[in-house]
């Protein structure tokens, strides 16, 4: 567990909140193992009846710490705890619902395409910067963002890099609505609390049936993974990355 990822239970609802505002929210493998776990732990948990990601005012999340690329490069994946939250995000049993006000940046942005019910604040800026950076879109995005939006907007999304502001993501289906940022947490909990006051067991089975089998999302994870890796050892990698750490980008 770590200081970063906070966990709060409200009636049937567990709130996962990223607190790291100082770095934006950038998830570094501890937040990643935190959150899985909570993933995970929530499957078994009968009290639990929806799941909300929360982040800090202005911040859901800058997405992965840019420090951490490095490692990734040399362990050839995309890290252990990086997969895990994926994976926990494909097989959660539990409603995901996420209020997002401000940035969300690369998995901060792909793992929204996993929850459920979303809401953006009216300063919402989503975005993948992934092919800027000279890497491929993860958390099996690739395969989920066409679904949801169709191909135009998932490659405008996904490889231009185009930030979407909250009624682009209300319009490209990756979000229900946009909440007044003082007011999307309070909405959030509502939601969620009104998805954990309905019949469980049906809720549990109507979901499944909407998403499908999770194979195919676990397969696209590791297959976009090795890509991803191979990417970070690139020279355009190597020399984006460091712009950013050293801020001459
Ligand atoms: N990884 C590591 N550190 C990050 C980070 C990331 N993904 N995003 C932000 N930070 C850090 C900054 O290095 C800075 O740290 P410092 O105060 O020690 O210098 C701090 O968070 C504040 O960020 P800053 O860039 O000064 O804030 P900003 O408001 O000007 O810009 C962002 C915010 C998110 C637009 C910008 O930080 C950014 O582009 N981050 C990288 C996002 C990214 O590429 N994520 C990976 C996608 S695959």
């Amino acid at each position: 567990m770590t200081g970063h990822v906070e966990l709060s239970r409200r009636g049937g609802v567990l709130a996962i909140r990223m607190n790291r505002p100082d770095k934006k929210n950038a998830l570094t493998a501890a937040m990643y193992g935190a959150m899985a776990e909570a993933l995970l732990a929530a499957n078994g948990d009968n009290a639990v009846g929806a799941i909300l990601f929360l982040g800090v005012p202005g911040v859901f999340s800058a997405g992965n710490d840019l420090k951490d690329f490095a490692g990734f490069a040399a362990s050839g994946n995309l890290g252990q705890e990086v997969l895990a939250f994926l994976r926990a995000l494909v097989i959660a049993e539990k409603p995901l619902l996420a209020a997002v006000d401000g940035l969300a940046v690369g998995v901060g942005t792909t793992m929204l395409m996993h929850c459920d019910h979303v809401l953006v604040s009216e300063r919402a800026k989503l975005s993948t910067p992934f092919v800027n950076l000279a890497l491929v879109p993860e958390a099996a995005s690739s395969l989920l963002a066409p679904r949801i939006m169709g191909h135009a907007r998932a490659f405008e999304l996904l490889v231009m890099g185009r930030p979407f502001g909250p009624e682009q993501a209300v319009a490209a289906g990756l979000a229900n609505a946009v909440v007044a940022s003082d007011q999307i947490e309070a909405a959030g909990f509502a939601a969620a609390a009104e998805i954990a006051a309905k019949p469980r067991e049906a809720v549990r089975l109507s979901r499944q049936l909407i998403k499908g089998s999770p194979d195919a999302l676990l397969e696209r994870i590791d297959e976009e993974a090795l890509m991803f890796a191979n990417r970070l050892r690139s020279a355009e990698a190597q020399k984006a990355f460091m712009a950013f750490l050293n801020k001459t980008g």
